[in-house]
């Protein structure tokens, strides 16, 4: 593996950080607080080029390589993951979904406004009784001809109000089980979609997520994406790329947390000298960037196979599930290396800490990851 980034990678990281910096930092915390979306700030991340950062420019994208793209979900992920994850949705599973398996006419209707980031869009798969067991999807969409009759309620979708384009997974024929599903594109204005109830998050607070019901919802046939009953293999294979990019904000909110922690290290004394210099605090800093690095390595990893057109379902699935164990520890880490400051909003890691454990359970729960890591080892 050659981690040795070009110099357009290194002006995308740079162009992030600034971004980061200057545009997500300012108000983060009271976004957070309040549960405000970053309106303003996902208005320009799309004419940054970050929400459809791998799609081919004739549908609007930059046309970027998937290490450009974790570089950036990394870099927006060390201050604001709420941001972050309304660029992962729209970049991994909405666009990537729709350039890969939708019909010409559909890139042409969707896949241009998501790419430039007039519109974002929202992937809809879980539901009360599906979450990890994705194959038991309750949501109904039945033939009538030339259209569909979509029933049922989703959980959980992030973008769930602010998005104008949903991909909704559902059920067509019940007796074929995951052989029975079908993918829809589904429009917000389209008669009988509702939007529920916001959730009360722990985390990623600026991000809005919602149940979203559908009441004989009609789904003109061509919106249907791929060939009948490819529903339920639509929603792995997307999934599976978009486990890189959740991976890489697992990474970004480890090393923003460490970045805050060694920083603050150098500067707080205790007992007479700066704490960095005490080894309780060493060593932990120690750990925490031996895991980073090796979670990057992971991350990194999985986007190389996914741009060397290799599987990427066991390096994406193991990079999901160390990065988000890293960012886990990291921040709790980060916060006790902070002392009292760190129970506190304004040294930003206990929002860190927070945002850290929506990791381990969306794209699929870390014992998900499991899974499908170790039916990949043993089948060999
Ligand atoms: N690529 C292609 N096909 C795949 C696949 C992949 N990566 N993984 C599974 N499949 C296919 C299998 O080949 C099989 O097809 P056939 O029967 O035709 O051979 C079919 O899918 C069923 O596979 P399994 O028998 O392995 O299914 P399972 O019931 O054992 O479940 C699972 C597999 C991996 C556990 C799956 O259910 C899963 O990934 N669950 C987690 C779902 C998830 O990640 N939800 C997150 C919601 S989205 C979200 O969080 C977005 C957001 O808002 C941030």
């Amino acid at each position: 593996m050659d981690f040795n980034l070009t110099e357009e990678h290194q002006l995308i990281r740079e162009t992030a950080r600034d971004f980061t910096n200057n545009e997500l930092l300012p108000g983060v915390i009271e976004r957070d607080e309040n549960q405000i979306f970053p309106t303003e700030q996902i208005k320009r991340m799309g004419e940054l080029g970050f929400l459809g950062m791998m799609v081919d420019p004739k549908y609007g994208g930059g046309g970027m390589d998937t290490l450009s793209y974790v570089i950036a979900m990394e870099e927006l992920s060390k201050v604001d993951a709420s941001a972050s994850v309304i660029m992962s949705v729209n970049n991994s599973l909405v666009c990537w979904g729709l350039e890969t398996y939708g019909t010409e006419e559909q890139k042409q209707k969707y896949l241009t406004r998501l790419a430039s980031g007039e519109i974002i869009g929202a992937f809809c798969l879980s539901e009360p009784e599906a979450g990890s067991d994705a194959t038991s999807q309750k949501t109904t969409a039945i033939d009538k001809g030339d259209h569909y009759i979509l029933n049922g309620t989703k959980n959980w979708i992030t973008n769930g109000s602010t998005a104008s384009v949903y991909l909704v997974i559902a059920q067509t024929d019940k007796e074929k089980g995951h052989r029975g599903i079908n993918a829809f594109i589904v429009e917000k204005e389209m008669e009988g979609f509702e939007i529920g109830p916001k959730e009360q998050k722990l985390g990623i607070r600026g991000s809005d997520t919602h149940s979203l019901i559908f009441n004989d919802v009609k789904v003109p046939k061509e919106n249907r994406i791929g060939e009948e009953f490819f529903g339920f293999k639509f929603a792995m294979k997307t999934l599976a790329g978009g486990r890189i990019g959740i991976a890489a904000q697992a990474l970004g909110i480890a090393a923003g947390a460490y970045q805050l922690a060694k920083e603050y290290s150098k500067i707080r004394k205790a007992f007479g000298t700066e704490i960095c210099n005490h080894q309780a605090i060493a060593f932990k800093l120690a750990d925490m960037h031996t895991q980073i690095e090796a979670a990057r390595m992971l991350v990194y990893k999985a986007a190389l196979d996914k741009d060397n057109h290799a599987n990427y379902d066991l390096s994406g699935a193991m990079a999901k599930l160390y990065a988000s164990q890293v960012a886990m520890e990291t921040t709790v880490e980060a916060v006790q290396i902070h002392g009292g400051n760190g129970y506190v909003k304004e040294y930003h890691v206990e929002r860190l800490m927070r945002d850290a454990k929506i990791t381990q359970i969306y794209e699929g729960t870390s014992e998900i990851q499991k899974i499908v890591i170790s039916r990949a080892v043993l089948k060999d």
